[in-house]
């Protein structure tokens, strides 16, 4: 039996354009899709396709040019940089290729670091039980693996709890075994915890996973599928 889902975010329409002193490039046109609440949305595409722009929109860290998005039925386009970067601390975690964590900090104080910015989060080190990593609270991202570097970057953006999680590319400078370890993490955020995951990939393996995968084409969306059965991260190969 499925549960119902509702809308979480809807685009209607939207479209990027980026300008470069006189240059004008539009990196995305007439996008339309829905993402549901819970919902494991892979989107896919070539290089240049538009993939990160459409990331960024979700997520609210860059604006459309025109047409409207809507987050759990308010319209984001219309609010200002200080509502939308509340949006964004709230209910948005990132993670991205390369990790983002700050060098001259430990894991646990990497996480801590949220609080600090005024984001009400768990305990950093529950944070990072989650994520496997309970005994490696006190390495430096120097002293840890690519893999567990990407770990703590997901504990960061779990211990807020968001409703939504973005992810970039995230097994991208990862091999295949810690890729794997971490696609499984995420597809648990979604599936044991309810969150809206949203991760962009070139990888067109990683369908599999997901319960809905948007294809990204010339900049705008070029197909929607979806998985009835959804194959566990764990039995993935590429
Ligand atoms: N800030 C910007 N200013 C100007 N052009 C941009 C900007 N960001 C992206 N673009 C252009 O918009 C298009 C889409 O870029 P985007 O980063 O979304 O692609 P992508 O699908 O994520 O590609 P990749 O798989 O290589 O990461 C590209 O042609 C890119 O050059
Ligand atoms: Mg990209």
């Amino acid at each position: 039996m499925t549960e119902k889902k509702e809308v979480l975010i809807s685009f209607q329409n939207v479209g990027k354009i980026y300008r470069t002193g006189s240059i004008v490039y539009e990196a995305l046109h007439d996008v339309n899709l829905e993402i549901m609440d819970g919902e494991m949305v892979v989107i896919l595409g070539p290089s240049g396709a538009g993939k990160s722009t459409l990331l960024n929109m979700v997520g609210g860290l860059d604006a459309a040019t025109s047409g409207r998005i809507l987050f759990g039925g308010l319209d984001i386009t219309g609010f200002d940089d200080k509502r939308l970067g509340e949006f964004r601390a709230k209910d948005v975690g990132i993670v991205f290729q390369f990790y983002n964590l700050v060098p001259t900090l430990t894991a646990y104080e990497n996480v801590a670091l949220m609080k600090e910015l005024g984001i009400e989060i768990m305990d950093p080190g529950e944070a990072l039980e989650l994520v496997g990593l309970g005994d490696r609270k006190d390495n430096f991202p120097s002293q840890m693996s690519g893999g567990q570097q990407q770990r703590v970057s997901i504990a960061r953006a779990i211990a807020k709890m968001p409703r939504l999680l973005l992810c970039d590319e995230p097994t991208g400078a990862l091999d295949t075994k810690t890729g794997q370890e971490v696609l499984k993490l995420l597809q648990l955020q979604s599936k044991q915890y309810g969150r809206t995951v949203v991760m962009v990939t070139h990888n067109s393996a990683f369908a599999d996973i997901a319960d809905k995968v948007v294809l990204v084409r010339d900049g705008t969306v070029s197909d929607i599928k979806y998985n009835e059965n959804p194959l566990d991260a764990d039995k993935l190969e590429w």
